[in-house]
């Protein structure tokens, strides 16, 4: 059989949810393609078996935003995922829709983003150009240099796939996010914007509230990099005239891990927390440590890395 031709049957089984029944699973029988993508699939089940079913899609193309679901567990946009594709990598014909974590759930697959727009526009996601472009007196050319730069994040379709499996914005209702960082990034760096510091008061704080984790750059289907954005706003932290407690955590926090790595090449944590929140600071941590048997892996002393020089040597940028 030609690539083309294969067909396949597949179970599609979705999580579906109304407000006066709750949540419950259900499952559809269909015929797929090597070119069925999900939310082809879910068109289908809705015009053919069952047109209950809820689910957002608009441009079928990875431009609109509106088809993010979970897919396998997986955040994705299901107007940019193939069935026979999830099919074979996860082995098996049983595949299951939920919709995005994170989000209150309307209807079957449709949630709720309007905290995810409150996000986005509280990093004011348009230009500000001076008094003089406005009037038409004046031009602002971006270089090819700068638009290459900032190309990568303007490219956010603000379909909420990076929200929905970031771990920071459950926990900390200050931080504004990967989507909004990556928006307000594109921004804060464009050299025709004029609103630089209050732009630098929205986004500072909040870009020290970033874990790390890496979820939004995985996740993202357009490449974004939010995590990317994240850091190289942290990088305007040096130009803050007022510092919040987090940013001054944040500061001591990378010093301290940048001394531990110079010294012994590696990351030395009790040092670095110690460091970071000072003896009083990390006295409860250490507590529950203790009561959790822990603590003789915090303190645990490392052994220098071999070549301790040539690590000295990449961190001073030689
Ligand atoms: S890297 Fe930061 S913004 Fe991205 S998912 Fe993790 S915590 Fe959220
Ligand atoms: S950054 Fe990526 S994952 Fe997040 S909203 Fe924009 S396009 Fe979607
Ligand atoms: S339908 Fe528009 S992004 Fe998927």
């Amino acid at each position: 059989m030609s690539l083309q031709n294969e067909e396949m049957e597949v179970i599609i089984k979705v999580k579906r949810f109304s407000q006066d029944k709750g949540s419950w699973w259900q499952e559809y029988k269909l015929k797929v393609d090597r070119f069925t993508q999900f939310t082809e699939a879910l068109r289908r089940i809705k015009t053919e078996q069952d047109p209950t079913l809820a689910y957002r899609a608009a441009c079928h193309m990875a431009v609109c935003g509106s088809c993010g679901m979970k897919i396998n567990g997986e955040p994705r946009l299901a107007c940019k995922t193939l069935v026979i594709d999830t099919v074979k990598k996860y082995g098996s014909n049983v595949i299951t829709l939920e919709p995005m974590d994170y989000f209150t759930p309307v209807k079957d697959l449709v949630v709720n983003l309007d905290d995810f727009y409150e996000r986005m526009y509280k990093v004011k996601p348009r230009l500000y150009p001076s008094e003089e472009v406005l009037k038409g007196e004046a031009e602002h050319r971006l270089k090819p240099e700068d638009q290459r730069m900032l190309w990568k994040f303007a490219q956010c379709i603000w379909c909420g796939l990076c929200v929905s499996s970031c771990p920071s914005v459950r926990n900390d209702p200050e931080f504004l996010g990967p989507a909004a960082h990556a928006k307000g990034f594109r921004f804060l760096a464009d050299p025709r914007d004029t609103i630089t510091e209050e732009r630098e008061k929205i986004l500072l704080d909040s870009a020290w509230r970033c874990t790390y984790c890496y979820m939004c750059y995985n996740v993202c289907p357009r490449d974004v990099e939010p995590v990317t954005a994240i850091k190289k706003t942290r990088a305007y932290t040096k130009l803050a005239k007022v510092k919040s407690p987090v940013i001054e955590t944040g500061e001591k926090h990378t010093q301290a891990v940048f001394e531990s790595i110079f010294e012994s090449g590696k990351l030395e944590e009790a040092k670095v927390y110690l460091s970071t929140y000072g003896v009083i600071g990390s006295l409860r941590d250490m507590i529950y440590l203790l009561q959790s048997g822990k603590l003789k892996y915090a303190l645990v002393k490392e052994k220098p890395v071999e070549n301790i020089s040539e690590v000295r040597k990449i961190l001073r940028g030689e």
